[in-house]
């Protein structure tokens, strides 16, 4: 199998070889796409390196396959390329997601809807909702869910290297200031450059851009997305996103309602053996517990004490993994096998 990577020495482009090496998918060859910034540039894989090329007419050719790990605008422009040249493509960004024919799928969720690919291109969620519905995609499975209120806490990887190195440079420009750690309205708290504010010791309780009705871009992706994964444009979504000064991980709580009352001891049964989750029913996993590893991690499961038959659980994963790379290398195994 020759496989491209598109944004190879990006977060979640670095998690694909590692996870392509830990599976070990067979490789033949591996072409990685980076800016010019990192032309000639080698990345490890395999034992071996691999030495990153510019996006260019033809770059595709002789692949299989290509993951997108790069922005929005870029995939816009380059993925249709890629699929153009025969390749099946799994885009990681967001800019095919809500594209009626492109398939949206969690790998654990709804991998049937890969076997139609019209513009030979599937999406993978953005990495809040791809954790999420791992958690509720076996709920609703049984009993469709009708309404879903979430709150996320969301890491810094989740904006790429930048929201790493911010998070990074700030803790460690004042880390033997503590007038700096417990300033409070009284002072002046400086602005960053990926976020307005600084991130380290704060919490921004605004993910994304403002949208639509005052919700972020990254509420009205969960919005969106829930539905379209889940198949079903009636159930009702509310979220706030909010960016915590967390590396790697993001987290979530939800409260969900369901077409029939839906017990703890349901929920905790669906839940026990379902596929790329750990369960903790009384427990409280942590992100930097779920941060390196494959599986979703579900705890605090509770019935809402303000609206029986609803239920509350929390949610974390690592959202490079199971949040992006790891769900686009198992789309990528499911559509392969589905072309041989
Ligand atoms: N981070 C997450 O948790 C997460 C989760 C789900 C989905 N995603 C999506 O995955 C994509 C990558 O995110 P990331 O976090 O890995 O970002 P990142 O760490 O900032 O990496 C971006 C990658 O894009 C490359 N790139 C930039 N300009 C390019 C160009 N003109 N041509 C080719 N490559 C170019 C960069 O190469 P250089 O190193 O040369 O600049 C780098 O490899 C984004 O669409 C993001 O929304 C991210």
């Amino acid at each position: 199998m020759n496989i491209g990577v598109m944004g190879v020495t990006g977060l979640v482009g670095t998690d694909i070889l590692r996870i392509l090496e830990q599976r070990q998918t067979p490789v033949t060859e591996l072409r990685g796409f980076a800016s010019q910034r990192s032309a000639g540039r080698t990345v490890p894989f395999n034992g071996g390196e691999v030495t990153c090329r510019v996006l260019e007419p033809g770059c595709f050719d002789g692949l299989d396959a290509v993951v997108v790990d790069v922005d929005d605008p870029i995939s816009l422009e380059w993925a249709p390329q890629a699929a153009a040249a025969g390749c099946v493509v799994i885009d990681n960004s967001a800019a095919f997601r809500m594209d009626p024919d492109v398939p949206l799928v969690v790998a654990e969720v709804n991998p049937e809807d890969l076997a139609d690919l019209p513009k030979g291109i599937a999406s993978c969620p953005n990495c809040t909702t791809m954790v999420l519905m791992v958690a509720l995609g076996p709920l609703h499975a049984v009993n469709p869910i009708k309404r879903l209120i979430v709150s996320t806490y969301q890491s810094v990887s989740g904006a790429g290297q930048a929201g790493l190195h911010e998070l990074r440079d700030q803790w460690q420009a004042n880390a033997d200031d503590l007038d700096w750690m417990t300033s409070s309205g009284s002072g002046e708290i400086p602005q960053g450059k990926v976020w307005p504010i600084q991130i380290a010791g704060n919490a921004i309780p605004l993910a994304g851009s403002v949208k639509d009705a005052g919700y972020t871009s990254e509420e009205w992706k969960l919005v969106r997305e829930t539905r379209k994964i889940l198949h079903d444009p009636d159930i009702q979504v509310s979220a706030t996103c909010v960016r915590v000064p967390v590396f790697v991980g993001h987290a979530m709580t939800a409260n969900v309602e369901f077409e029939r009352p839906m017990s703890k001891a349901e929920a905790v049964s669906l839940l026990a053996d379902a596929p790329g989750l750990v369960l903790d029913a009384d427990g409280a996993p942590t992100p930097l517990e779920a941060a390196g590893i494959d599986p979703v991690l579900v705890g605090r499961v509770r019935e809402d004490v303000s609206r029986p038959g609803a239920l509350d659980l929390w949610v974390t994963g690592d959202n490079l993994r199971k949040g992006a790379a790891l769900n686009a290398v198992q789309m990528l195994e499911v559509a392969l096998a589905q072309r041989s």
